[in-house]
């Protein structure tokens, strides 16, 4: 089912297409978990993204990598959109086009590292956490139902609303890796400048040529598909 591969250089960095096949769906609380063959891509570093072309809609999808299992690469899904519904609907077997590794990733040289993310945010967590020797990690979510998805990180300490993360911030947070709602990365922001914050925004090329991307974070506007999506100077 693995299709023909397209390649191209960004940044120095090699980003591939390939249409895909689909090995394995798991439904994890309200969550899909979407594992695809691995074909000619590179997992790439945690926090870089890939686009998704869900079928029957124009415009991929962004997805950072959840988990990178020998020979797969896996995605975790939040439904909420016709793009993820229709990629969410796929089933084992049936193929999509995947384009990436693309954006810029986590720097994984930190000293004390601690995981922070909330919501859907989760997604990069399990591929960063295997890179970085399982470091402490915060979850936050909406709901129990959601808190579900935290068995991808079964040593990570959990709350749900109304509680929030930044409850459980130590004083000394260490280096802190995030991702999650910006409200979340706003007030983490606050708290540990430093920290490293992976970004979400619509993104229709994912390669720096739409502009489709930009936001404005911290006074300053940025591509968030080539900035970032991890930034660290937000402040
Ligand atoms: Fe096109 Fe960022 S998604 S410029």
């Amino acid at each position: 089912m693995t299709g023909a591969c397209n390649s191209l250089l960004l940044a120095g960095r090699e980003a591939r297409r390939q249409r895909l096949a689909v090995t394995v769906k798991e439904l994890i609380g309200p969550y899909t978990l979407l594992r695809l063959e691995r074909g000619e891509l590179e997992p790439g570093l945690p926090g870089q993204f890939f686009m998704l072309e869900a079928p029957g809609r124009v415009l991929p999808r962004p997805m950072s990598l959840c988990q990178a299992p020998p020979g797969e690469l896996a995605f975790l899904i939040d439904s909420i959109g016709p793009g993820t519904r229709a990629l969410c609907a796929l089933v084992p077997g049936e193929a999509i086009h995947v384009f990436g590794p693309l954006g810029n990733g986590f720097d994984l040289d930190v000293e004390r590292p601690l995981l922070v993310a909330g919501g859907i945010g989760i997604a990069p967590m399990p591929y960063l956490t295997a890179a970085l020797g399982d470091p402490p990690t915060i979850l936050g979510f909406r709901t129990e139902r959601h808190a579900e998805a935290g068995r991808l990180l079964p040593g990570a300490e959990i709350v749900v609303e109304p509680r929030l993360v930044t409850e459980l911030l130590p004083d000394d947070p260490g280096d802190v890796l995030a991702c999650g709602p910006e409200p979340m990365l706003g007030a983490i922001r606050r708290l540990a400048p430093r920290a490293q914050l992976a970004w979400e925004a619509p993104m229709a090329c994912g390669y720096g040529a739409c502009y489709g991307c930009v936001v404005e974070i911290g006074g300053r506007y940025r591509r968030l598909c080539v900035d970032g999506p991890v930034l660290r100077d937000a402040a």
